[in-house]
């Protein structure tokens, strides 16, 4: 599919108010996505799990306005009115009226909440923006004749991908891949779309408990690193890596090759800070403690044969990822060795989830 595909037609229906609520998971990438080109376009093809647990709850209610010459919203997080977030809905509007045409016939009202504590340091933008687009699709849906779920599901990506780059991981489930790579059919830059090829059963119910090492804001954006890497040294061969491990990891996904999966998954987890602590300026978002609890994993990988792994986001939490038979085990090493590096001892404990729901 291109663009223009996305691109409504116009609309034969009409609607004059109503309201949608969609639920929508976060996701936790195993290739990851650093580096972007215009438009929100991906350097490298990324692939993640999605999650089941830590979810953005987003209800949107709306009515036809006298006039249509500006956007007209308010946006609420857990009942409390959030002046501070609407530039950024705002920015998400502009970039995506072109592809929702009804966007400046309504006033909305934004109601979120997420299910995850917001001052965790984990990011809310990849749950916060597909519930969102989730909600403006119910209403196309609503002014469209007939829309496909295939359709849907792309375009909801799509416009997430727009609000925030690895949104567009949180429609489907269990495994997403986005960007466009020679070897998995129909995988794009433009939406994410669900794995298409066989997964080993050593994947079902794959366990992902949240380490909150550093529950404040982030020092770096992600927008301020991914534009880092322009101009970054080692960018080519960081975007050849990514595709590579992806071709991997399809291989690991279909035999169940634990081994080889902690290889690739710890293996960008790092790549992923390298590329951070090698850009101008430089930077760090590791903590010591995040080094602590890499360290304890290691060894508690050697002592048992454990396939417990892990795998960070563009901040200091640990993302300590093992299949679900060693479930009792490994969150026993967690509680007996890993939670002392926890801010006041929390973590979150989740597993690989289904998509996105309407509620
Ligand atoms: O979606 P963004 O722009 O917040 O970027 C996310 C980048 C990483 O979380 C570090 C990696 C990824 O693929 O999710």
């Amino acid at each position: 599919m291109t663009v223009q595909d996305f691109i409504s037609k116009p609309y034969p229906k009409t609607l004059e108010t109503g309201r949608f609520t969609w639920s929508s998971p976060s996701n936790i990438a195993l290739v990851k996505y650093w580096g972007k080109k215009e438009h929100q376009i991906p350097e490298n093809s990324s692939l993640s799990f999605t999650l089941n647990q830590c979810k953005t709850i987003t209800s949107l209610s709306f009515f036809k306005k006298e006039t249509d010459e500006d956007f007209s919203f308010e946006i609420y997080l857990d009942g409390d009115k959030k002046e501070d977030f609407k530039p950024k809905i705002e920015t998400f509007f502009k970039r995506i009226e072109v592809y929702l045409p009804f966007l400046k016939t309504y006033h909305f009202k934004i109601e979120t909440s997420n299910t995850f504590p917001h001052s965790s340091g984990i990011a809310s933008s990849a749950s916060g923006m597909s519930a969102l687009a989730l909600c403006l699709m119910s209403i196309e849906r609503e002014l469209l004749e007939d829309v496909s779920e295939e359709f849907f599901n792309k375009k909801a990506s799509f416009l997430a991908r727009l609000g925030s780059g690895s949104a567009c991981r949180s429609i489907e489930g269990p495994i997403v891949v986005w960007g466009a790579h020679d070897i998995i059919k129909g995988s794009s830059d433009l939406y994410g779309e669900k794995y298409p090829y066989a997964v080993h059963e050593n994947f079902d119910n794959y366990q992902d408990t949240i380490l909150l090492v550093d529950k404040g804001e982030k020092q770096v954006s992600s927008t301020v690193g991914h534009n880092l890497m322009h101009g970054h040294p080692f960018a080519n061969e960081r975007f050849k890596q990514a595709a590579q491990h992806m071709s991997r990891l399809q291989i690991t996904l279909e035999t169940g090759d634990l081994d080889a999966f902690i290889k690739i998954v710890e293996s960008e987890a790092l790549s992923l800070h390298a590329m951070m602590m090698t850009s101008m300026p430089y930077f760090i978002l590791m903590k010591p403690n995040t080094l602590e609890i890499i360290s304890k994993i290691w060894h508690y990988r050697k002592a048992t044969n454990s396939k417990v792994c892990f795998t960070l986001d563009a901040g200091a939490n640990v993302h300590v990822l093992y299949p679900e038979n060693e479930k009792e085990s490994v969150l026993q090493f967690i509680n007996n060795e890993l939670v002392a590096y926890c801010q006041n001892g929390h973590y979150i404990s989740d597993q690989i989830g289904f998509g996105a729901q309407l509620i």
